[in-house]
């Protein structure tokens, strides 16, 4: 039996966007993208959701509080029999104990090599910022389990993307997100659900 996806997204999208294509041409064949949950309202990811044909819901976090987004989200991820869930550009943080309920079964992808710019303050654009201002030469993307939020967890996947002189923090990270995320995540969601078909 396919193994149901939710993916949980703030803003763009192009991580989900990244996943829904691979699944439309053949990438992931033991998992389906049940559900996309937005944590915030207005995200163009959702749209993007609506396109594929895949059910969308906003819960906002600033409207329900952690406590009230959570049980929420808990209650669409077993309304939908949800079995992994994938952080594709989710900003919120989830709670330890909401963590702790889905052991092994919380992806993410973060827009570094971690353990390099990762921790509290560093999602989006500012993880780009950050590189730069250091002057790294090398910088990735890393798919993860999620034991700790916002970046503790077994690392699954990393790819390192070259940095240019001429690198800006929006060129820095196109190339980051083509070069490396919407390649890694289809990956390691693929092989996800094909190992909890075992
Ligand atoms: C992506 O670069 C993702 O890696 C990053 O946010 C962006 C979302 O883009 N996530 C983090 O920084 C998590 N710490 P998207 O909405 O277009 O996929």
């Amino acid at each position: 039996m396919l193994k149901r996806v939710a993916v949980l997204v703030s803003g763009g999208g192009t991580n989900l966007e990244a996943l829904l294509n691979a699944r439309e041409s053949g990438r992931i064949p033991h998992g389906e993208i049940v559900l996309v949950v937005s944590g915030t309202t207005g995200a163009y990811a959702a749209e993007r959701a609506k396109k594929h044909g895949v059910p969308a819901l906003t819960l906002s976090r600033k409207e329900l509080g952690q406590a009230g987004f959570e049980a929420a989200l808990a209650a669409c991820l077993k309304e939908y029999h949800v079995d992994l869930i994938v952080l594709a550009g989710f900003l919120s943080i989830l709670s330890a104990d909401f963590v702790s309920r889905w052991p092994e079964r919380i992806v993410n992808i973060h827009p570094s090599l971690i353990p390099a710019f990762c921790g509290k303050g560093f999602y989006g654009l500012r993880v780009h910022e950050a590189a730069l201002s250091r002057g790294v030469k090398l910088t990735g993307a890393t798919v993860h389990l999620v034991n700790e939020i916002p970046d503790g967890g077994r690392i699954l996947l990393q790819k390192a993307v070259e940095v240019l002189p001429s690198d800006t923090p929006e060129t820095l990270q196109r190339r980051v997100m083509e070069q490396a995320e919407w390649v890694l995540l289809p990956r390691a969601v693929e092989a996800l659900c094909e190992q909890l078909s075992q």
